[in-house]
């Protein structure tokens, strides 16, 4: 796909660079990813990790399990419970992103409950799965996020899905009336989950909504736009939601590259002139230092909000050293290899089996880091709520 809109970046003057295989957006030849649909452009791709770089991952997760290891037990409350263990289960072979995506779904649930009365809208849904668990939906045993990926792709994610089906559900949440995204593959993932009362694709910096027609927007992709995306689709969020709606989202601190693992190892590295160690490291943080576009402060967050017209309600920070470092280790580096062992298995039975120990560990093993950075003071990501005056 080629359009006149990919021949220019911003400001209009044409440039050399690299095209998105995504959505065409013309971009700098040294970009990770793609300005406009963050799609990744130059990416170290898990199946192309080399041995080496599989067991440096291996070492890095035992180290940053270890202090998680020595944490004193807790028991959470009831519907945080259960809130983490359906994070644990949908995500099971991903038990970072289940933790990160379960801490931001509980730090934003009462602020939701609260929200003005009137049409929801998830904006950057992707597979819909993070938006269902946050509003209470709770999937079967046998649903699993990553079970139908495109391992050898640039974008693992961009995969339409196979023979999945629908999802299969045990309880259903509040529905979300419309998940926006701008890849058709997302939509249609989401679609299948039934959380959602319609969704669309479509360009978060241009909404085919009509003004004033959403009590509440969230959206955990707002943080990936650089500034001149940013402002557009803040620009959009401010027009399509009423006076006095809610703009709901989680983006990185000023800090966040500094709580990262491999960054940190790798900056570390070059002040010590360990060039190739550096490099080495770089390759492994894939892009994550730079993904999270908006490592900005509170107060820049408020004043770019200001001019859309929005005033920031409530703040809250998380991702201490122990979340982030298993954030950013964690199971990723190994998917390719458990997931052709995992297709290699005919019959349900040892998965549901493995899936149930797996999720029972990981809870026990996680539920005091999840505990802990529900009240944090200081870390890598916060989540933000702004009104429209
Ligand atoms: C980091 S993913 C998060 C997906 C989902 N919210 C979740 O937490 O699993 C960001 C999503 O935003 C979508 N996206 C990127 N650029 C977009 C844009 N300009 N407009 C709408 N969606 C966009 C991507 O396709 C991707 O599915």
């Amino acid at each position: 796909m080629t359009s006149a809109r990919s021949r220019q970046r911003q400001g209009g003057e044409p440039s050399p660079g690299i095209e998105c295989p995504k959505c065409a957006w013309l971009n700098r030849a040294d970009s990770l990813f793609c300005e406009r649909c963050i799609a990744p452009l130059n990416i170290a791709k898990l199946s192309e990790l080399s041995a080496g770089e599989r067991f440096t991952s291996a070492a890095a997760l035992l180290q940053v399990l270890t202090p998680i290891l020595s944490a004193e037990r807790v028991a959470l409350e009831a519907s945080q419970a259960r809130l983490l263990g359906a994070y644990l289960s949908a995500f099971w072979l991903r038990p970072e992103t289940a933790l990160i995506q379960a801490v931001e779904a509980s730090l934003l649930r009462g602020h939701l409950a609260a929200r003005p009365a009137g049409p929801f809208a998830d904006l950057g849904c992707g597979d819909g799965v993070h938006t269902a668990l946050m509003m209470d939906w709770v999937f079967g045993e046998d649903f699993d996020v990553f079970r139908d990926l495109a391992l050898s792709a640039d974008d693992v994610f961009d995969n339409p899905p196979s023979q999945l089906g629908r999802a299969p559900l045990v309880e259903r949440g509040q529905e979300i009336d419309l998940g926006i995204d701008i890849k058709a593959s997302m939509v249609s993932r989401a679609a299948l989950l039934g959380a959602f009362r319609q969704t669309i694709q479509a360009d978060g910096s241009d909404l085919p909504l009509a003004s004033d027609s959403y009590a509440a927007i969230y959206s955990n992709v707002l943080r990936d736009f650089p500034d001149h995306v940013l402002e557009k689709v803040l620009g959009e969020c401010s027009r399509v939601l009423r006076p006095g709606g809610l703009l709901l989202f989680s983006t990185p601190t000023e800090s966040y590259r500094d709580w990262l693992h491999f960054y940190r190892q790798a900056k570390q590295d070059d002040s010590e002139g360990r060039r190739e160690a550096a490099a080495r490291n770089l390759r492994l943080d894939r892009g994550r230092s730079v993904f999270c576009t908006q490592q900005i402060g509170l107060a820049d967050w408020s004043a770019r909000l200001e001019a859309q017209g929005f005033v920031v309600e409530s703040s809250q920070v998380y991702g201490d050293r122990d979340l982030m470092g298993f954030w950013d280790t964690g199971l990723r580096p190994f998917m390719p290899t458990i997931l052709e062992w995992l297709g290699r298995l005919d019959e349900p039975a040892p998965r549901r089996q493995l899936k149930a120990a797996a999720v029972d560990l990981c809870f026990q093993l996680l539920a005091p880091v999840f505990e802990r950075n529900l009240r944090a003071s200081d870390g890598a990501f916060r989540i933000i709520v702004a009104r429209k005056a």
